[in-house]
């Protein structure tokens, strides 16, 4: 069974061509990044615009990819949310028509829960309960998977999300956009434990916050400034500082991912840890979640890193699932900004 899967939440336009749930025949990824670049961040209105422009030539390109014909297509699978509500619009209007002129099932799919399926791409069968630790841009939640579609969300941030963190403080140092891989690359000449920024834990709770480092890093960054031998952010002598202070924020971003995935792992009697998003693409969060699940004793999951950042393969594997296990989707079906995957427990 070939599944289509288009994903188009925020400033990715993708599509690709999944066989099964698992094999990804094609992967397409058309992104918007120099677009938003100049302003620091995505722009919504600029993202739909470009979206209208890119969805046909990425499907047409993920189908030639596969060496398929969109005729032999059994499913559409769709981001319905959360996400920037023009941008999915442009996706799910696509996806409609799609299904709509091949006469064929149309599945709406949870952006978290593509997430989750991106580590069941090329193999591998879930092991229930589960626990995933979704880190990207818009999230950072902790899932609780029961059984196949049943989740419960463990813990997730109650300010910024990890990879909204990270973004804001290469901002802030200078070092571009989007900056989870910049702060990785710059953290890689710094040192983690020059300083000591704060770590949010709530009693009783595995929630996150990382407002608290990030405002810390603001400080200090003020303070590194004004301090006469430094000149401007990411340039000259304060480059070292730059590399510091950028590995001690990873450091402190990775520290809270892990620790509370851990507890949380341990609390539900998960038998496979997994992690997912943009933010799993980082190496020090890979070597800590996969060391964290060695010291469990559990299996450990994660996508490889093109399967981590925003694709429209997780959502044809997602799709799938969904399609198996409760049928498709009405042609009115809605896509909307804001959709928790679960119940926070
Ligand atoms: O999953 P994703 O592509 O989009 C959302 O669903 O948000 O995640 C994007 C996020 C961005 O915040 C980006 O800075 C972060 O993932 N990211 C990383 C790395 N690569 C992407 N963060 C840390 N280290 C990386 N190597
Ligand atoms: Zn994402």
């Amino acid at each position: 069974m070939l599944t289509l899967g288009i994903e188009t939440s925020c400033d990715e336009t993708a599509a690709a061509v999944v066989r099964d749930g698992r094999a990804v025949l094609s992967s397409v990824v058309a992104s918007q990044a120099d677009l938003h670049a100049q302003f620091g961040g995505v722009v919504p209105e600029v993202a739909s615009r470009r979206h209208m422009e890119l969805i046909c030539p990425v499907v047409e390109q993920a189908l030639s990819q596969a060496q398929a014909q969109l005729g032999q297509m059994d499913a559409i699978a769709v981001t319905q949310g959360p996400g920037l509500i023009g941008s999915l619009l442009v996706g799910m209007s696509a996806a409609k028509a799609y299904a709509y002129a091949l006469r064929k099932p149309l599945v709406a799919v949870n952006h978290v829960e593509g997430h989750v399926y991106a580590n069941y791409l090329n193999g591998g069968e879930m092991q229930c309960p589960a626990v995933c630790l979704v880190a990207s841009g818009g999230h950072s939640d902790i899932v609780f998977i029961e059984q196949p579609g049943v989740y419960k969300i463990l813990g997730w941030t109650r300010d910024d999300a990890a990879g909204e963190a990270l973004d804001k403080v290469a901002r802030l140092l200078g070092l571009g956009w989007p900056g989870g891989p910049a702060i990785e690359a710059c953290a890689k000449e710094g040192d983690a434990h020059a300083f000591d920024l704060p770590r949010a834990s709530f009693p009783g709770s595995f929630d996150f916050s990382f407002s608290g480092p990030k405002t810390a890093v603001a400080r200090l960054w003020q303070a590194c400034r004004r301090s006469a031998e430094l000149g401007a952010p990411g340039e000259g002598p304060c480059r070292g500082a730059v590399a510091d202070v950028a590995a001690s924020f990873q450091e402190a971003v990775v520290d809270a991912l892990v620790g509370h995935t851990r507890k949380a792992a341990a609390w539900a009697g998960a038998r496979e840890l997994l992690l997912a998003g943009g933010v799993a693409s980082n190496a020090l969060l890979r070597q800590r979640v996969a060391a964290a699940a060695a010291e469990l004793g559990l299996p450990f999951r994660c996508p490889p890193t093109w399967l981590c950042t925003d694709n429209a393969a997780m959502i044809a594997a997602a799709g799938y699932h969904a399609l198996q296990r409760r049928g498709p989707d009405s042609l009115d079906v809605d896509t909307f900004s804001a959709l928790p995957l679960a119940q926070h427990i």
